[in-house]
């Protein structure tokens, strides 16, 4: 049961997509031909229904070339998320295991919340537009008519017009590319079963550099240079991950994308392409674990998929993990996992307090709620802290070797956390008398802190919290600040944990300007090119209200769309006595800016309006007359319900 999605796997589901697009970039609009292979799973199924979103639909043909009929029903205003059933009538047998043929021409429009076309002025280069995709949770609808649930996974191939100055990328590997007189045509294969959120395109003017035989840097070409550097260490990531989870890569290549600097998330792990935020180009490989990250969802996500947005966690949770023991083995140093986690556990304390507490469950219970509404640091931090409280009951020679069968046993599947917890109590029948000690219960379905917090090794992080004290002493007990610049050799992490560490000690009391400016004089923090740094400075500033900080405030979240940073910026901005204004009028000011998830999720912070909603499409083409009286009835049952 998936109530994020209108479709009917149990009945008919896709297996296979052959999809040909031609994108406009005068128009800002792609204009499609999606054609399904459709397998009957229930006798006579008769139909099957995608999901979609804001698409226009031209016409939908069946394996004969002939129309077939279908319903675009409208979207409900309540849950607008979830977009509008496309019902398609099926004229095969109905035989179980049969398939058919069905293709559908349509068009994206301005509605799509998948996409964000930017023009010249928001690239790097300012010559060319640039389009790309971002479906995760369930906005794959929006791109094209699909089964959008995790529990459904097709293969694709793709063929792509672009304008000829521009290049294609997409989740998948490249066939072969042809050039026309002012066009070109980009052929993509992706042989291994993907669930919707997954299916990804960026086109824009790219450069590439390759790295190793099977991986390579996209970015605009002013960039490339800079992310070639960043990324440097991706194959030593992807050879230490095939260790750590015992199974070669088989994605074939592992490219990375680095986009302009609205994409709204750190990365995003589409596969063969990982799509990353430009944010992360701090000039020191200091960010470079979000690539480490986004290579261990090959593992844990794209292939052992989360079975509904519910289990979340178990594709978050499990990644940080896997992230962190990948890190740990690249620098070879076991207490970096710790290091690293205590920051990850800030951040889960954070969202406990901040998150209704619903979804501060472990299992999430989204219904027909909008997936972007629950994301949180939970399903990455809590589930992280409950693999390692399992890690330290049973072991980690163990525990590895359980990562492994886990990743075997499930790959190309999904799974549910229930299905997780049965797998690993069977794994370790042997040690039922540590792991009946086990609150699964608690774990899974309580809100708020985990039932344990395990013990984290501090002495990576000691120098941080020691330098933390002082400065608080400078701000309460009014002592010397230090006279030299301590940190100047630290690690970005060192300093990021000192500065978490300060903002968690002062206990909600902000500290005085004078001592942010003592702070900012001797690091010269407002100057960072570490976002990471530059982001948690910033809210130290704006919770002391000290109004030299409004400038870099302004630029850095006008600059950069990434939700981490934005959303709690704004959020604080929105919160302070100096910022309140500002943080609606930056806002509305810089919306165009933003990619359509973050204006929706930074409009509902600030409590402003987002994009103006334009009345639904309905749209019916039937060709027999009994379907088109049953279908009106339908229509206006659904007016009527509303
Ligand atoms: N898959 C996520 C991004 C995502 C999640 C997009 C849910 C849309 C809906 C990606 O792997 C991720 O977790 N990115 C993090 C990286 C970090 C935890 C290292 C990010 O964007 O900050
Ligand atoms: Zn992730």
């Amino acid at each position: 049961m998936d109530k994020s999605s209108h479709s009917n796997p149990e009945e008919a589901v896709v297996k296979h997509l052959d999809w040909i697009l031609s994108i406009d970039f005068d128009e800002n609009v792609i204009q499609a031909e999606a054609t399904y292979t459709v397998e009957v799973v229930k006798a006579n199924a008769g139909k099957i229904c995608l999901d979609t979103s804001g698409l226009r639909i031209h016409s939908i043909r069946g394996t004969d070339g002939l129309p077939l009929d279908y319903i675009l029903y409208p979207k409900n205003l309540k849950k607008p998320h979830l977009g509008q059933l496309l019902e398609v009538k099926l004229t095969g047998l109905g035989a179980v295991s049969s398939t058919e043929k069905v293709s559908i021409r349509y068009a994206t429009t301005k509605e799509s919340t998948a996409l964000q076309w930017l023009p010249p002025s928001q690239t790097a280069g300012k010559v060319y537009p640039f389009l790309f995709t971002q479906c995760q949770a369930i906005h794959a609808r929006a791109l094209l008519p699909c089964q959008d649930r995790c529990g459904v996974k097709m293969t694709y191939s793709a063929r792509v017009t672009v304008p000829k100055w521009a290049t294609c990328v997409m989740s998948a590997v490249l066939n072969a590319t042809e050039e026309g007189d002012d066009r070109k045509v980009y052929t993509w294969n992706q042989p291994i079963p993907i669930s919707s959120y997954l299916i990804a395109i960026a086109v824009g003017d790219l450069a590439k550099r390759d790295i190793s035989t099977r991986c390579a840097v996209w970015s605009e070409p002013s960039l490339i240079e800079a992310s070639e550097y960043e990324f440097a260490e991706t194959e030593q990531f992807l050879k230490t991950a095939e260790d750590i989870s015992g199974m070669k890569y088989v994605w074939g290549r592992y490219d990375l994308l680095c986009l302009p600097p609205s994409f709204p998330f750190g990365g995003m792990e589409n596969p063969c392409m990982t799509f990353v935020t430009p944010t992360l180009l701090a000039g020191d490989r200091s960010l470079a674990d979000v690539v480490a990250h986004e290579i261990a969802h090959s593992w844990t996500g794209n292939l052992v998929t989360n079975a509904t947005w519910d289990h979340f966690w178990l594709n978050e949770g499990w990644t940080m993990w896997f992230q962190r023991k990948i890190m740990a083995r690249v620098k070879k140093n076991h207490k970096f996992l710790d290091f690293d986690a205590i920051d990850g556990r800030k951040h889960m304390m954070d969202a406990i307090e901040e998150m209704t507490p619903g979804n501060t469950r472990l299992v999430l219970d989204i219904g027909d709620e909008d997936p972007d509404d629950s994301y949180s640091s939970i399903a990455y931090e809590k589930g992280f802290t409950l693999l390692l409280y399992l890690e330290r009951l049973v072991g980690s020679i163990d525990f590895e070797a359980f990562f492994k069968a886990y990743v075997s046993r499930f790959s190309s599947r999904i799974l549910t956390s229930d299905e997780f917890k049965e797998f690993f109590m069977s794994y370790f029948e042997n040690k039922k008398e540590v792991i009946v000690q086990i609150d699964w219960y608690a774990w899974l379905h309580r809100a708020g802190l985990p039932p344990v917090l395990p013990e984290l090794d501090t002495s990576m992080s000691c120098d941080s919290q020691n330098l933390a004290s002082l400065w608080l002493a400078v701000d309460r007990q009014g002592t010397a600040p230090p006279s030299t610049n301590d940190i100047a050799l630290w690690s970005s992490l060192q300093i990021t944990c000192f500065l978490d560490d300060l903002l968690l000690k002062t206990g909600g009391i902000p500290l005085k300007v004078t001592t942010l400016g003592a702070m900012n004089d001797l690091y010269k923090l407002a100057l960072t090119r570490n976002a990471e740094v530059l982001y948690r400075y910033c809210e130290l500033a704006i919770a002391a209200e000290d109004v030299s900080i409004l400038p870099t405030v302004t630029r850095f979240i006008t600059t950069q769309g990434r939700m981490k940073f934005t959303r709690p910026l704004y959020r604080a901005l929105h919160k302070s006595l100096m910022g309140r204004d500002l943080a609606v009028s930056t806002f509305l000011a810089h919306k165009d800016f933003y990619h359509p998830i973050c204006v929706k999720m930074v409009a509902q912070d600030l409590k402003v309006s987002g994009k103006v909603e334009t009345k639904p499409a309905i749209n019916i083409s039937l060709a027999t007359g009994v379907a088109a009286a049953a279908a009106v009835v339908a229509v206006v049952v659904l007016r009527i319900r509303k």
